[in-house]
């Protein structure tokens, strides 16, 4: 028995290998791409050129390769890979802007970002970053953050207890060690699990690239929890693992506190999700050089090279399907014109439910195999973002290229609940977690843009019920209510960051807005107003799921790509657009991305002599 098991895994393995390494599609990583740094563009009509093309008919080019509905990093990092190879593609955006969650916008001359605080994994020989390289032309700049890169805030204003989070393999734990004398074995078990899960998440990519029936035989007999660390994990919740680690209280929040930048309270949070997160700091966090629009605009001139286009106030209104259910196409309203595009292919970057939900004709979305993904995933918690413009320079007002992530408590699991559940005023009174960030201070390119002057970003979640009912009016008149329940939102963050940051006082402040869920819905298309996109609870982690939602939908010529084909963030919705290239051009890019870091780091370690 134990023997053919034994045959089975081996010829399993060699076909793996086999379907992995032999690709037969051309290599968006063929060669390396990265061209000599150009002068940064500061200028805002300059950049709107690249940014902001409306859509019009006459601008689609012809004789297309492939449609991509939203301009998100995972829309447009698809769109450039396959420009790498030549295919004419057409992005289409609903918003004035391209960019999705990476886009920018400009209130009483403060520029603010909506979706890019910080980003790991970029240390210059990383195959994240040599991958970004390529995809931007080597243009893009990151800047590293402070050290210590984040601050755990815990309690109330009389009580408030700080912990700073350094980077780095060995100073990550012993910074932790000596804010918690008597845990190391806690503290280094910990590290010892988060590490150990990181390494198993390859499997999660192998499990969309897989034919559908490898990838089923992987879930079905076991063997992808037996192959990988991170599917054994997945079930168990952040609290449980975390609980049996320590008593301390203080400790079990701080080995917690980033559950925010996935979005599930530590109870319903998979440990495998907060291992990937915690790993993806470990060796630093990095900003955008000269803000998070920098992002799509070195993108889009690489889409445009090879035929395509990038088109913005341009919603897409349906997918466009034979008798024979095979895609050909999306349709685009201009006013109450709709304008019909034909492409070979259509890949969706709008979300799984966007996608399914509103673009599939009545009957397509009927069918059971659409059904049974939407029954596998759900809406994701909602989001607050309050966007603050502040005269004074980051000096004068105490803030660093750094984040805080305040809490009232330290008990997570009961502060989420009692917040999201609550009723929306007395929600509004009193928010028990709160990310703080100064985008301004960690661009070492903001000074020369707005002398002077400083931004702050305060986020954290919302009931989406709490704002449905205005969801239907016009963005700028949404009445008197709804204005007072945002300040009431306001009124009480502002109240905490005036508190952590004694520098940053009332006169000081010369803009400040909040977006709501709703917000999220019109300008980054999100339905329930998501954060993230589809929630990332345990319920997310079955590798049936990944077996099951991958970049092929059900439908002929429909393809996903970005954070709800693989995970959020801005990391997460790459991998999403490198899984779906891979898909698309049949050859593991992952793999390709890797290789040619391998090459570059070889070339970059000759020319320093090393
Ligand atoms: C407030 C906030 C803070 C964040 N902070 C960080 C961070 O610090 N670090 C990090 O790594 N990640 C962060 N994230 C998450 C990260 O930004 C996202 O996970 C990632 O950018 C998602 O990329 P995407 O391409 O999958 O989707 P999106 O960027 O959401 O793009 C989808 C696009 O599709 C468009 N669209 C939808 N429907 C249609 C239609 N019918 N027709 C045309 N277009 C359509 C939308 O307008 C949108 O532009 C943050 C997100 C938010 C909201
Ligand atoms: C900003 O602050 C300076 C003094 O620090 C003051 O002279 C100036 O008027 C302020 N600007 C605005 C717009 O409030």
């Amino acid at each position: 028995m134990w023997f053919s098991v034994a045959i089975i895994c081996v010829g399993l393995v060699l076909f793996i290998f086999k379907y992995v390494f032999s690709g037969s599609g051309p290599n968006p990583f063929e060669v390396d791409t990265r061209e000599p740094l150009k002068k940064m563009v500061h200028d805002r009509k300059e950049k709107n050129k690249v940014l902001k093309q409306g859509f019009l008919a006459s601008k689609v080019p012809k004789d297309l390769d492939a449609i991509i509905i939203g301009s998100g990093v995972g829309g447009l990092g698809l769109a450039v890979l396959l420009a790498r190879v030549g295919k004419k593609v057409l992005v289409l955006e609903q918003h004035d802007r391209a960019g999705g969650c990476c886009h920018t916008f400009t209130e009483k001359g403060f520029e603010f970002d909506v979706g890019i605080h910080y980003i790991g994994d970029l240390l210059p020989h990383k195959p994240f970053r040599c991958m970004l390289d390529q995809i931007t032309n080597g243009q893009l700049q990151w800047e590293p953050l402070d050290n210590p890169f984040d601050h755990v805030v815990l309690g109330p204003p009389e009580n408030r207890r700080h912990y700073p989070i350094y980077s780095g393999r060995n100073r990550f734990p012993d910074e932790l060690k000596k804010c918690f004398p008597g845990e190391e074995k806690a503290i280094d078990e910990y590290m010892r699990l988060v590490k150990k899960v990181g390494r198993g998440v390859w499997l999660l990519a192998l499990l969309k690239l897989l034919p559908s029936p490898v990838a089923k035989f992987l879930v079905y007999t076991g063997l992808a929890k037996r192959l990988s660390f991170f599917f054994q994990m997945a079930p168990r919740s952040l609290t449980e693992v975390v609980n049996e680690l320590t008593e301390n209280k203080d400790l079990r929040a701080v080995l917690t506190y980033i559950f925010g930048t996935y979005g599930n309270a530590p109870n319903d949070a998979s440990f495998s999700m907060h291992s990937l997160l915690v790993t993806h700091y470990l060796n630093g966090a990095w900003y955008p050089k000269g803000g998070a629009s920098e992002i799509a605009y070195h993108m889009i001139p690489i889409i445009e090279k090879a035929g395509g286009a990038v088109l913005v106030r341009a919603p897409v209104h349906r997918i466009l399907f034979s008798d024979a259910k095979e895609a050909y196409g999306v349709s685009v309203m201009k006013g109450q014109e709709e304008i019909q595009i034909r492409a070979p292919m259509v890949i969706s970057n709008a979300g799984i439910f966007n996608t399914y939900q509103k673009l599939l004709p009545k009957d397509l979305q009927a069918m059971p195999a659409i059904q049974k993904q939407l029954s596998m995933m759900k809406n994701g918690a909602g989001g607050l973002s309050i966007f603050v413009g502040l005269n004074g320079t980051k000096e004068e007002l105490g803030l660093g290229a750094n984040n805080y992530y305040i809490f009232t408590e330290n008990d997570f699991d009961d502060l989420v609940e009692k917040y999201m559940k609550g009723k929306r005023e007395d929600s509004a009174k009193s928010v028990p977690l709160l990310f703080v960030g100064s985008p301004s201070a960690k661009d070492p390119t903001w000074e020369e843009r707005s002398p002077g002057k400083s931004t702050m970003s305060l986020v954290s979640f919302a009931n989406y019920e709490w704002f449905e009912e205005w969801k239907d009016d016009k963005v700028n008149n949404r009445g008197a209510e709804y204005k007072e329940l945002k300040q009431a939102f306001i009124d009480n963050i502002l109240e905490v960051v005036m508190d952590v940051f004694p520098k940053v006082t009332r006169d000081k402040i010369e803009f400040i807005d909040a977006g709501t869920p709703i917000t999220n819905t019109h300008y980054i298309g999100a339905p329930k107003g998501e954060i993230y996109g589809a929630d990332h609870g345990i319920a997310r982690f079955n590798p049936e799921l990944h077996a099951t939602v991958r970049p092929q939908t059900p439908l002929k010529n429909l393809y996903l790509t970005g954070q709800d084909v693989f995970l959020c963030g801005f990391a997460g919705a790459l991998a999403g657009a490198l899984t779906c290239g891979s898909v698309l051009l049949n050859r593991n890019l992952h793999l390709d991305a890797i290789t040619l870091a391998k090459k570059t780091n070889y070339i970059n370690a000759k020319l320093k002599g090393e």
